[in-house]
């Protein structure tokens, strides 16, 4: 039962979208699994860019199922635009099934996520403001409204007509915002009905019915693990699961029919919205690879924070993860560098640590430990074999691979889908790492403190 899950290793922008892609070439049928029109997939074919909120990025491939799963928040609106702008394009779309279990995004969850990213005080997250979290929220409370009560006009009045009774009051007094008109909802969610229920049908019996047949389905994961709202760098994340164990959960795929976890890792790091950073670069190497790499949000267009890829955070979403190997995306945009640092340890209350604070939220007090690694000054764009790539970025790559002990699979060295270099030889090369394991470190503390 062949299930390979596609998982954001860090903050998020990756190039999942891409790899998705690539992947999806060999799989069966795709599924996106978790968040909403927060996310952003680009995929590059030949001299065109498709930019995927909420369709998986392997609609695309019109003869495979391209499935939505019950752990995604839909913004109808967003989707029914989706749908429009990609038939204008030739793709028609009819690979599409949603779940009837999706909860939808209303427009007084847009309000609230809006209204509190303005509240005075210190409580902003830098959300993207597209109702992620209060949707969340609700599903959580029992209190959302799901794609399945859209068919039913008058389940959904009910449940709408309902929830404002609340969320009304919510805005009106906290929040000084004239509320939301049940009957224009009515008309507006009334009229994405139209064009999206022939879409909405369960897709879990087709995903049974091809596990069963031995067909490969790949789970396409949004935004990463560092956003994960348990594991991430709380309160700064999304309101989701975005680790491998979130599949499972979004899909209603069991862990036991999981063959495969693929972490997709940036060959450095990004983050938009607030939190913290420890290898940001606020300088004019960060601004370099900025321009360089395009690092602007797909989603709200913000410029997203740059920094040096950080292992520390690595080896902790390998361990939340297990990954089974990695694709490193965006190698090409380091060829300038004459030199590129990566984090390896941090100093931490006096001490110097290769795990991160037990609670991500403390990441802000740490300070990192590089080790420099030499540049290698030549464009590797075109490049389409591993042997050709420059020695420095080999031993990059290597680096990567022996210090986290994973394998790469595959290295993108640009956004087109047929800039994507499979990793032939095993890149695990199992030296023993120097990192040493929370443990050992526990061990080492308790023998000076002499307890
Ligand atoms: P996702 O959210 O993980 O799917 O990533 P995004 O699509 O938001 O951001 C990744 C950006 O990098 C997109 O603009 C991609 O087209 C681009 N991209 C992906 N892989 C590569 C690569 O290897 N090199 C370069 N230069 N760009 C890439
Ligand atoms: P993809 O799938 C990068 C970030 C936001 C913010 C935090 C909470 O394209 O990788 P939210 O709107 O989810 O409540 O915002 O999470 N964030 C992302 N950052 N890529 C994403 O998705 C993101 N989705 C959410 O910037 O910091
Ligand atoms: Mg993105």
């Amino acid at each position: 039962m062949p299930v390979t899950i596609i998982t954001g290793a860090q903050w998020g922008d990756e190039g999942k979208g891409k790899v998705t892609d690539y992947f999806t070439i060999k799989s069966d049928a795709v599924i996106r699994v978790q968040g909403g029109n927060n996310a952003g997939h680009t995929v590059v074919i030949g001299e065109e860019k498709y930019e995927m909120h909420l369709l998986p990025s392997g609609i695309l491939h019109a003869d495979k199922p391209a499935l939505i799963g019950d752990g995604v928040v839909i913004n109808p609106g967003v989707i029914v635009q989706e749908i429009r702008d990609l038939r204008k394009r030739g793709i028609n779309c009819e690979n599409l099934k949603i779940s009837p279990r999706a909860h939808l995004i209303m427009p007084y969850h847009i309000a609230l996520d809006e209204m509190r990213e303005v509240r005075p005080g210190k409580f902003h997250i830098g959300t993207t403001k597209r109702g992620i979290g209060p949707a969340y929220a609700d599903k959580a409370a029992r209190f959302g409204i799901r794609m399945g009560d859209l068919l039913d006009r008058g389940e959904f009045e009910l449940k709408l007509r309902h929830a404002l009774s609340e969320k009304n009051v919510i805005l009106r007094e906290v929040y000084g915002h004239p509320g939301c008109d049940p009957l224009q909802i009515m008309d507006e969610y009334l009229a994405y009905r139209k064009e999206l229920a022939q879409y909405i049908i369960d897709p879990l019996p087709l995903v049974r019915e091809m596990l069963a047949c031995g067909k490969e389905i790949l789970v396409e994961g949004a935004q990463g693990t560092l956003l994960d709202i348990d594991h991430g760098t709380y309160p700064y994340v999304t309101s989701s699961h975005p680790i491998a164990a979130g599949a499972c959960l979004g899909t209603g795929i069991s862990p036991g029919s999981i063959n495969r976890v693929v972490g997709v890792v940036k060959a450095y790091l990004t983050r938009v919205g607030d939190g913290p950073f420890p290898t940001e670069l606020i300088d004019e190497t960060g601004n370099a690879l900025r321009v360089k790499g395009s690092e602007y949000g797909t989603t709200t267009g913000r410029p997203r924070r740059i920094g040096w890829l950080d292992l520390v955070l690595l080896k902790y979403a390998q361990q939340i993860n297990g990954f089974n190997d990695i694709v490193v995306t965006k190698l090409d945009v380091l060829d300038d560098l004459d030199e590129i640092k990566v984090c390896v340890a941090y100093k931490y209350q006096g001490e110097t640590v290769t795990y991160p604070p037990g609670d991500l939220g403390r990441l802000g007090e740490v300070e990192p430990v590089y080790e420099t690694l030499p540049g290698w000054k030549k464009p590797i764009g075109e490049i389409n074999k591993y042997e050709d790539l420059p020695e420095n970025a080999k031993k990059y790559i290597e680096f990567i691979s022996n210090r986290i002990n994973v394998q790469i699979s595959n290295i993108a060295c640009g956004k087109r889908r047929s800039q994507m270099i499979p990793v032939e030889a095993v890149l695990h090369l199992a030296v023993k790492t120097k990192y040493i394991t929370a443990t050992e470190s526990i061990t080492k503390r308790s023998e000076k403190s002499g307890k």
